[in-house]
């Protein structure tokens, strides 16, 4: 079933950031939430995956099972790029962290600490945990961030080629991306969805 937002409110203090707003994520679709940088984007996607409470309205058909990049990396530093993906599922074989590694252009960087890795590598290592855990929706805020023209190509194919049929709602300042992914646009502006 789609999943339904209804008169979703959230304000921080005098702040009002959703504004009774309303929308629909299609089912295994691709939908990219876009809009000026502080309209809410990242807050919506909280409310979504359950981190912060709406003041009020409703979420429905939201399923248990979510996976996430969040807007900052949030991996284990000290780690290398391969266990950050095999903590979050170590049902995972080797061989498929390994591939799906290599197919966003890591196959060099798979066993080094993920510390020693650019803002661009760090992106990729955090999509590719996120895609490969278990899960039933895909929550993606900014994950291209830091990567340049080419290496985005690779990325977008490789999320792709790994997202059929899954429900995944991305945060994008770009819209050539979302129209590369095919995906349905929310646009965000003063606290509701206007397009
Ligand atoms: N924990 C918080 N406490 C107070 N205000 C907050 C909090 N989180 C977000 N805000 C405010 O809510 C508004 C929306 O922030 P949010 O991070 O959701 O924007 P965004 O659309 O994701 O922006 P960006 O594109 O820059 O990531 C901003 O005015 C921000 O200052
Ligand atoms: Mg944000």
């Amino acid at each position: 079933m789609d999943i339904i937002i209804k008169d979703l409110c959230k304000s921080y203090g005098e702040n009002t950031v959703l504004d009774s707003l309303n929308a629909v994520i299609g089912k295994g679709k691709i939908t990219c939430l876009m809009g000026p940088s502080g309209e809410g984007k990242t807050t919506l996607m909280n409310i979504l995956m359950g981190i912060e409470k709406a003041d009020s309205g409703a979420v429905e058909n939201m399923p248990q099972n979510k996976s996430a990049v969040f807007q900052e990396d949030r991996l284990c530093e000290s780690f290398s790029a391969f266990t950050n993906v095999k903590i979050a599922n170590d049902s995972l074989a080797d061989d498929t962290i390994i591939s799906h590694l290599e197919q966003v252009g890591l196959g060099d960087a798979v066993y080094q600490q993920v510390s020693t890795l650019s803002g661009g590598q760090k992106r990729r290592v955090a999509l590719v945990r996120a895609l490969l855990a278990e899960k039933d929706i895909l929550f993606l805020d900014e994950p291209f961030k830091g990567l340049d023209e080419d290496t985005k190509k690779i990325v977008t194919g490789y999320l792709l080629n790994n997202t059929a049929d899954t429900t995944v709602v991305m945060v994008t300042h770009d819209i050539d991306e979302a129209s590369a992914l095919g995906a349905d646009v929310l646009y965000l502006k003063d606290g509701k969805i206007t397009l």
